[in-house]
């Protein structure tokens, strides 16, 4: 009698379960994406491209928020501030990092576009001797190149030789024609925009730093030490006219217009969706609607666990959509690895240290991750500096090769006028924000901040969840040296002190420049203060990469290690930290995984 009656309640709350699945959400796609920023805006829009295949984004963010964002200035702080408290606001603290135990602010947003909506708009690509050197075999320079060309509107396409400088052959060879993206650099005539940033680069060049017309040229990439004018996704007024207003433009924007939206009838974009969980295969018995509209999966490699689809949060509720195809996590460098390893996926020890069942062993995801360094230098000007509405605040760009550089670049050198750099690091408290606090009353300041990179940094560190909870934050891990003497002793802090150093020199030797414009040194106010002052304001400067190391946690087409239906692209594919602004690199890489993914059959 109890056991028919106990057998009888499991039946009703199996059917009861069974009868909800069907009338549920169950949308079916071919491919479904999670995360719509930088890396997913381009993915959505290659997936969409054949309008056969049918897409979803799910994206935790909302949509509305900033009208006017996309023209807006990254340098406006109420942007990058906009991030913690509002509710489109993703940013997370590191764990202690250095000596000085700081939890060090990683700025991100739930924008549609991610951090393509807030960032700096500066597009340079991963040297050519860094991708030959350091990427997997299988993945050179001469299988990136196309993407890397691809997501270009360069400018040599359609000015002259006399203003650019580069040949029609070189211009064929390094750079895309123009396209849907309008990535492209700002031309170098009449720019540098400013004539301290030009002087800058006449100054410089008695320190064996050469002014290059194009940064993209493999020739001046191996170069060693050079600058270059701004560049930015420029989306010109009228592409003629070097003068003509630009905008910035982001990966929204530039892959996802409204007009391709309203086109692609295939492609659902939708906001406030957060995905929790995957779907298995063994899943479906739970979702008999969802599972004959599926019955056209590809086979399955038996000793992979498959993926087809996803368990998302909207507005208070679970929903599920599933994918024929592929399910394809752009979550970002710490969204992806903090999702994957919530669900199971990741190094066994961590995962069960926090009792998460053990879904696939993959030792890789959350490991390896790399954080570009940067400790900043502020000069008194002779005169203030104007700031210009619409363009990009920062006007002047350096890579170096220290002395310890391995056969590229390895520094970076960013200059910032009129640019509140004390606000990058608002995480740190007690630091004195004085940089540019006085400004004059058409707005400019009597200041130069230049940031001093490490852009080849030696440390790895990790991202690992906390808890089996989804919200609980992971634990971010630059892998920094935890005490002084390490600190000081490490070949990172080496290249920084060269490159303060050469920043001195260059701003207050004996050269024309440091003689125009630059009155003297505020920060740090001289070498003997230079430890200290890196170890209390050294930060990452939003350039994560890895975490997702492809060739590590994933294969070489972006496909996760033990599962099959499970691509990645986003910054924590990017093998080596790229000796640049990341994006441009993570794009290139996410056009080549998507032609990937569409290979599949
Ligand atoms: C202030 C600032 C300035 C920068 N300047 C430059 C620059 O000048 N040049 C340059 O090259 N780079 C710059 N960057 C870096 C650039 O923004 C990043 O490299 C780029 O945005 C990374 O792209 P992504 O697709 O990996 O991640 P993101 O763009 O961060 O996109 C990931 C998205 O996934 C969403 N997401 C996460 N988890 C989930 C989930 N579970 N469900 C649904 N959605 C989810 C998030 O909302 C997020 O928007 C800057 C960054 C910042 C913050
Ligand atoms: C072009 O290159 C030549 C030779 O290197 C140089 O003299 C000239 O100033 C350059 N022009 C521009 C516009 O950069
Ligand atoms: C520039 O390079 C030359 C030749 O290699 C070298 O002699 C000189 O010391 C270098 N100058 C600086 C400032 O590094
Ligand atoms: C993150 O987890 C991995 C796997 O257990 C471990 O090797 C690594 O040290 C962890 N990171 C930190 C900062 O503890
Ligand atoms: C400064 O440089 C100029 C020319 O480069 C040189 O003639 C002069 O002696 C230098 N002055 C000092 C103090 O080094
Ligand atoms: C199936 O998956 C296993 C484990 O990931 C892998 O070693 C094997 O090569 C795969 N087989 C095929 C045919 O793809």
């Amino acid at each position: 009698m109890r056991k028919s009656h106990f057998a009888l309640t499991i039946l009703s709350v199996l059917s009861a379960i069974l009868l909800s699945n069907l009338y549920q959400d169950d949308k079916v796609f071919d491919y479904v994406i999670v995360g719509g920023g930088a890396a997913g805006s381009l993915m959505a829009s290659r997936l969409s491209e054949d309008s056969s295949k049918t897409v979803l984004v799910l994206h935790r963010g909302t949509d509305d928020v900033c009208v006017a964002c996309d023209d807006a200035s990254a340098a406006d702080p109420a942007y990058i501030n906009a991030g913690l408290h509002s509710r489109n606001g993703a940013d997370y603290f590191t764990s202690p990092q250095l000596f000085t135990q700081r939890n060090i602010r990683e700025v991100r947003t739930n924008l549609p576009g991610g951090g393509t909506r807030i960032y700096g708009s500066i597009n340079i690509p991963s040297s050519k001797n860094l991708i030959e050197k350091r990427w997997p075999e299988g993945l050179k320079y001469d299988v990136m190149l196309p993407y890397l060309n691809k997501l270009q509107d360069h400018f040599c396409h359609y000015l002259p030789f006399d203003v650019t400088n580069i040949t029609e052959g070189e211009c064929t060879t390094w750079h895309g024609k123009p396209q849907d993206v309008g990535m492209s650099i700002s031309p170098p005539i009449p720019g540098p925009d400013h004539d301290f940033a030009r002087d800058l680069f006449h100054g410089a060049e008695k320190y064996n730093i050469t002014y290059v017309p194009d940064p993209w040229n493999p020739h001046y990439q191996s170069k060693g030490s050079y600058s270059w004018g701004t560049h930015s996704f420029h989306n010109r007024q009228d592409v003629k006219d070097v003068q003509s207003k630009r905008t910035r433009e982001s990966a929204w924007t530039g892959y996802l217009p409204l007009s391709l939206r309203e086109k692609r009838t295939n492609l659902v974009y939708q906001t406030q969706s957060e995905a929790r969980s995957l779907i298995y295969l063994r899943d479906l018995l739970w979702y008999p609607v969802a599972a004959l509209r599926l019955w056209t999966l590809p086979s399955s490699n038996d000793s992979e666990v498959r993926v087809v689809g996803v368990r998302y949060e909207k507005g208070g509720e679970f929903r599920v959509a599933f994918a024929r195809k592929e399910v394809v996590l752009c979550a970002g460098v710490e969204g992806t690895p903090h999702f994957l390893q919530n669900n199971g996926i990741g190094p066994a020890d961590l995962l069960h240290r926090l009792d998460i069942p053990v879904v696939v062993d993959n030792p890789h995801v959350g490991q390896g991750i790399a954080a570009h360094q940067a400790v900043t230098m502020v000069f008194s000007a002779k005169k203030a500096i104007p700031v210009r509405p619409g363009n990009d605040a920062s006007q002047a760009r350096m890579l170096l090769s220290s002395p310890l550089n391995k056969g590229y670049p390895d520094m970076e050198i960013e200059l910032f006028l009129g640019f509140p750099v004390s606000q990058l690091e608002s995480a740190s408290s007690g630091y004195d924000p004085l940089f540019f606090t006085t400004p004059s009353t058409d707005g400019s300041y009597p200041h130069a901040s230049v940031l001093v990179e490490v852009v080849d940094p030696q440390w790895r560190g990790s991202i690992n969840v906390t808890s089996s909870v989804f919200h609980s934050p992971s634990q971010v891990d630059y892998g920094w040296p935890r005490d002084a003497g390490s600190y000081a002793a490490s070949e990172d802090y080496q290249k920084l002190s060269y490159g303060f150093k050469l920043i001195r020199d260059i701003f207050l030797g004996n050269n024309s420049f440091a003689e125009q414009h630059i009155e003297s040194e505020i920060v740090p106010g001289g070498p003997e203060r230079d430890f200290m002052h890196a170890a209390q304001v050294q930060h990452d400067i939003y350039h994560l990469t890895g975490g997702m190391n492809i060739g590590k946690a994933t294969d070489l087409k972006g496909a996760v290690r033990g599962l099959s239906g499970l691509s990645v692209c986003d910054g924590g594919l990017v093998p080596h930290p790229p000796n640049g602004n990341p994006t441009t690199t993570i794009l290139a890489l996410c056009e080549y995984v998507a032609d990937q993914i569409k290979a599949k059959v």
